[in-house]
């Protein structure tokens, strides 16, 4: 498996841009086309998609880039050194092992794979092809993400107490996972990013209020170190379009809203700790309470999508492991498989 630190990718040669294929042009792939298209150091070079109506959009708007409809015309071609794979979930894990047995880096979309076993297997072929296997954690390149794990310092942040993500809209649905497998891996690189670690235990409880044949709302319960808990609500059935996390400390609270352009990040410099026991309380303990500004750090707008690019060339031609890793992907699919067994159990806690 990847060690993290050393490893030494198959690079491009200096001064060369990498060639990069995209796989996918539906909802989210034209956002990359147009950030590969954009970024320094990059040619994208080709767009592969089964559709016939999706790849004459890519002719009309990229007339430079070629297009094929079968993935497998990609790997006679000499200007592909990588994949960007932005096709549905459960293509994921047969089209990034074609990628690597090709000795083609590869950034995959999230989920990586939709089993922990596959993903295992794909992080070690990556690591036998020496190609960079990244996967698609948006979030993980958002300056509004980073501002906040930069205010969850253990000087400022104190103890932290718990996280709490909420995804919610109407749809769009998926046809191939349920909600969790769609939207809880956001949240869930969000938590062990900024906890920088991995949940122990999991418990959820889904529910089909849509009456589609899968679960389109979902509470999940994660359980990490020192008794911190974060809990997830995904939804395909909210009007209401929420993409918020919080995160709660003995000295700070801080909010995520990846909606609120103004004010992306909110600190509340407040919060409550355990002091000494009280005198003839049976026990009680005094609650100290830390009162203080709520403010609006400045985040530097940047796209994401961008970053993440950037983050999948640089580490290339690097050599390097990039934070939203193959082993990082498959630790959240630890997570999401913990998560489905709960749901299937009634909300049973499950070992991650
Ligand atoms: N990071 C984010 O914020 C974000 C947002 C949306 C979607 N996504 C992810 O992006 C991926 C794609 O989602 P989407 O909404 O664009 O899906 P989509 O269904 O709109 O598009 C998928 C495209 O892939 C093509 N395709 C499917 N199988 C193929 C194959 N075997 N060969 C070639 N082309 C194939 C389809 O024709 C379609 O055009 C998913 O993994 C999703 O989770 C991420």
């Amino acid at each position: 498996m990847l060690s993290g630190i050393g490893i030494l990718y198959c690079v491009p040669s200096v001064g060369n841009p990498i060639k990069l294929a995209l796989i996918g042009f539906g909802y989210w792939g034209p956002n990359y086309a147009r950030v590969l298209n954009d970024l320094p150091g990059v040619e994208l070079t080709v767009v592969c998609d089964g559709s016939v109506e999706r790849l004459a959009l890519v002719r009309e708007r990229y007339r430079l880039v070629a297009t094929c409809s079968r993935i497998d015309d990609l790997w006679h071609r000499d200007d592909v050194d990588g994949v960007v794979i932005a096709t549905p979930a459960s293509t994921h894990e047969a089209i990034v092992r074609a990628a690597l047995e090709r000795e083609r880096h590869v950034l995959v979309e999230k989920p990586m794979a939709l089993t922990v076993g596959g993903c295992d297997a794909l992080c070690r072929l990556a690591a036998s092809a020496k190609r960079l296997l990244m996967v698609g954690y948006t979030f993980l390149y958002n300056a509004g993400v980073l501002k906040m794990k930069q205010y969850m310092a253990p000087e400022q942040f104190g103890q932290v107490y718990y996280l709490h993500a909420t995804r919610t809209n109407l749809g769009p649905i998926r046809h191939d996972v349920n909600a969790v497998w769609d939207l809880a891996p956001h949240d869930i690189a969000i938590f062990n990013y900024l906890l920088d670690e991995q949940p122990l235990w999991a418990s959820a409880i889904g529910a089909r209020v849509l009456r589609t044949a899968r679960d389109d709302i979902a509470f999940a319960t994660l359980g990490y170190s020192n008794e911190v808990v974060g809990n997830i609500h995904v939804s395909w059935a909210d009007p209401n379009k929420v993409r918020e996390v919080v995160a709660v400390g003995s000295r700070r609270r801080l909010v995520f809203n990846d909606l609120n352009d103004a004010e992306r990040v909110r600190v509340f410099e407040r919060g409550v700790s355990v002091g000494e026991a009280m005198a003839d309380s049976y026990g009680e303990f005094k609650l100290l309470v830390r009162d203080g500004d709520i403010i609006s750090p400045k985040v530097e707008p940047s796209e994401p999508l961008k970053n993440q690019c950037q983050e999948f060339v640089d580490a290339i031609a690097a050599g390097r492991t990039p934070v939203a890793s193959g082993e990082f992907g498959l630790a959240v699919v630890r997570a999401l498989a913990a998560i489905q067994a709960s749901m299937s159990a009634r909300g049973a806690v499950v070992d991650v």
